[in-house]
């Protein structure tokens, strides 16, 4: 449905350094994916979107959208953007305050240079993009007579009135509070199924982008550092920032040892690991809070092949279901964060043994 191919949009020619924009990026996605751009701020996002919807011309690549190209360098096709019929929210000018709700929706078919509408069936697809969004029977009021959320809700009923294939949404949520941002989670979630639409969608949220993706690409100064599944990220990161960057996760630095599936630690010891394909003698080793029981330091070992490291507890935070633990490991500098069981509390101060299985310990290429 939507394919982009070795994508390159730079802003300042400065080979040493990240000079902005997006870099070769290629993705291919079936139709109806929630597809999700997920990186700091300044990563990329916004300059991908761009250049998908039109407003930005990419310097090389392809795009592809359901078989049509869009953009090509190289045959020299680029698309302008009201031909292209893509759907957009964006987070800065949700929509026109001079507008009634009607004229807002009804916007992109009245403008169409792609197909005549006849009155009736605007009003029948504004009708019906309103009661999709949850707003039917608002088309009268004025644009500002509503809140923020239900002019984001607005803005959404206008990106899909004219039934584009594919929709583009910019942080379409970041200005809500949270309460309200966690409905609309699951109510674009919910439409983008009823309605078979391919979302390209932009946050920096980590979690907002497990939840709703398909499939995301996680990107890092204008490079896709991966794209997958949320399971296939957060279980199976491709380096050392998506690890970090996906969820909480300890890190530490060490070498693989040439007997295969250990690691020795830079700040001394040695841990059992698991790697995933080529990984490079100098790694990154990740270990999630979850994944790590705590014992006291005077309790027998606990079972055969774990990897154990000895510690000492420098903060302990009761969160009802769960205690977030901060340990200072033995010999090294390094502060773990470990989620522990509310019913086996410790105290700060305590010395303890933290247990994880070499399963759960990842050796990713540093980065
Ligand atoms: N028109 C432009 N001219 C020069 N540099 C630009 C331009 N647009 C973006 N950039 C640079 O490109 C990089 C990526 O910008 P982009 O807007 O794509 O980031 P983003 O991932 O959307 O960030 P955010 O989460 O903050 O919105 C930034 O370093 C930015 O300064
Ligand atoms: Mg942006």
């Amino acid at each position: 449905m939507l394919k982009l191919e070795h994508l390159t949009k730079v802003y300042a020619a400065l080979p040493s350094e990240y000079a902005g924009g997006i870099r070769d990026a290629n993705i291919d996605l079936a139709p109806g994916t929630f597809f999700t751009l997920l990186g700091p701020s300044g990563c990329g996002k916004t300059t991908t979107l761009r250049c998908i919807a039109g407003l930005e011309t990419p310097d090389t690549g392809r795009i592809t959208v359901d078989g049509r190209p869009l953009f090509d360098s190289d045959r020299g096709i680029s698309v302008p953007l009201h031909r292209r019929n893509i759907g957009m929210v964006f987070q800065s000018y949700a929509i026109w305050p001079h507008m009634s709700v009607f004229e807002n929706v009804s916007f992109p078919m009245r403008v169409s240079k792609t197909q005549r509408y006849s009155t009736a069936e605007i009003a029948k697809a504004v009708d019906e993009a309103l009661e999709s969004v949850g707003l039917g029977g608002y088309a009268k009021r004025s644009a500002t007579q509503l809140s923020g959320g239900q002019q984001q809700r607005v803005a959404l009923a206008r990106a899909i009135v004219h039934r584009p294939k594919l929709l583009l949404l910019d942080e379409p949520l970041s200005n809500l509070d949270a309460a309200l941002r966690e409905d609309m989670r699951t109510e674009l979630k919910r439409l983008q199924r009823e309605l078979g639409v391919t979302a390209v969608y932009v946050t920096h949220d980590q979690s907002e982008a497990l939840a709703m993706s398909d499939t995301i690409a996680v990107i890092a100064k204008g490079r896709m550092m991966q794209v997958g599944s949320p399971r296939d990220i957060y279980f199976r990161p491709a380096n050392e920032f998506v690890a970090s960057f996906i969820g909480h996760t300890n890190i530490l630095r060490g070498r693989i040892d040439g007997s295969a599936g250990t690691v020795a630690l830079d700040g001394g010891g040695t841990l059992r690991c698991r790697t995933e394909g080529e990984v490079g003698p100098d790694v990154a080793i990740s270990i999630r809070p979850e994944d790590i029981a705590l014992a006291k330091k005077a309790a027998p070992a606990n079972g055969d092949g774990m990897n154990v490291l000895p510690g000492v507890v420098t903060s302990a935070s009761f969160l009802g279901n769960v205690v977030h633990y901060e340990i200072k490991a033995g010999s090294g500098s390094s502060t773990f964060r470990v989620e522990g069981e509310p019913a086996m509390p410790f105290d700060t101060g305590a010395e303890v043994v933290m247990s994880f299985r070499p399963e759960d310990t990842l050796a990713v290429p540093r980065s």
